[in-house]
């Protein structure tokens, strides 16, 4: 089976006054259906830059990028917001809630973009909330929720849309121990039912739980 996703020899570099600084130097990654892959690079090393490219919300400097066998690295940011929003969901280490919208609002949101009809869009969004386990928070605010129930939120949010593969940046990175073992236990479950997910992260306790690992040291692929 050809793979989801193939990244050939990717660079990201960002020009810092009359210098390039590369943080993602010459990557290959190949993501395949069902996979649990965890991609582990020391802090502030360049994760959440790796998952904006991953995620086409970023574009590599140089470097072939096939999504689902389709050249996407020199697609219109149009083009690629299409194909993000049928395929990926997103998991951020901040949650990324809007603030005034309540749980159920916040999830119903993605299937607005894809044009779901009110009925179905309400059916659909109530499920994921149940399935994260919020079934009695679908009115609460952000603020009116833990950091634990808020990233369930996303989770649902990421879910709902029924994506190809589910990204996340460090989910368990503004979580306490406890909260952030409950987090990976739902993620692993979600796995176990079939879902495509990539973990970025600098914490071995999270890389710990997927089945298949990449560590990159200073922007380069270690094993
Ligand atoms: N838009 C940008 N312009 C210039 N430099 C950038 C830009 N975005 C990121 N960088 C630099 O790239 C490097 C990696 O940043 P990135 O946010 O990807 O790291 P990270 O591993 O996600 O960090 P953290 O662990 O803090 O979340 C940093 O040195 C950062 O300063
Ligand atoms: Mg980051």
């Amino acid at each position: 089976m050809s793979p989801l996703i193939q990244m050939h020899q990717i660079t990201k570099s960002y020009q810092l006054g009359k210098e390039d600084l590369m943080v993602v130097k010459w990557i290959d990654i190949e993501i395949h259906k069902g996979d649990f892959l965890s991609i582990m690079w020391q802090s502030g090393s360049g994760k959440s830059t790796l998952m904006n490219i991953i995620g086409m919300l970023d574009n590599p400097t140089t470097g072939e990028y096939y999504f689902n066998g389709r050249d996407v690295a020199h697609l219109t940011d149009d083009d690629q917001a299409l194909i993000r929003r049928e395929n990926i969901g997103f998991i951020f280490q901040n949650y990324n809630l809007l603030p005034r919208t309540s749980a159920l609002n916040q999830v119903i949101m993605p299937l607005i973009y894809q044009n779901i009809g009110k009925q179905e869009r309400t059916e659909r969004a109530l499920k994921a909330l149940q399935k994260v386990g919020l079934a009695d928070k679908i009115n609460n605010l952000p603020n009116e929720m833990s950091g634990g129930q808020q990233q369930r939120v996303s989770i649902a949010r990421a879910l709902v849309t029924n994506p190809s593969i589910i990204l996340a940046d460090e989910p368990t990175g503004a979580l306490d121990s406890k909260t952030g073992v409950e987090i990976m236990e739902l993620l692993t479950e979600l796995h176990k039912e079939g879902k495509t997910i990539v973990l970025i992260t600098h914490e071995h306790e999270v890389d710990a739980y997927a089945s298949r690992h990449i560590l990159l040291r200073d922007g380069n692929i270690v094993n």
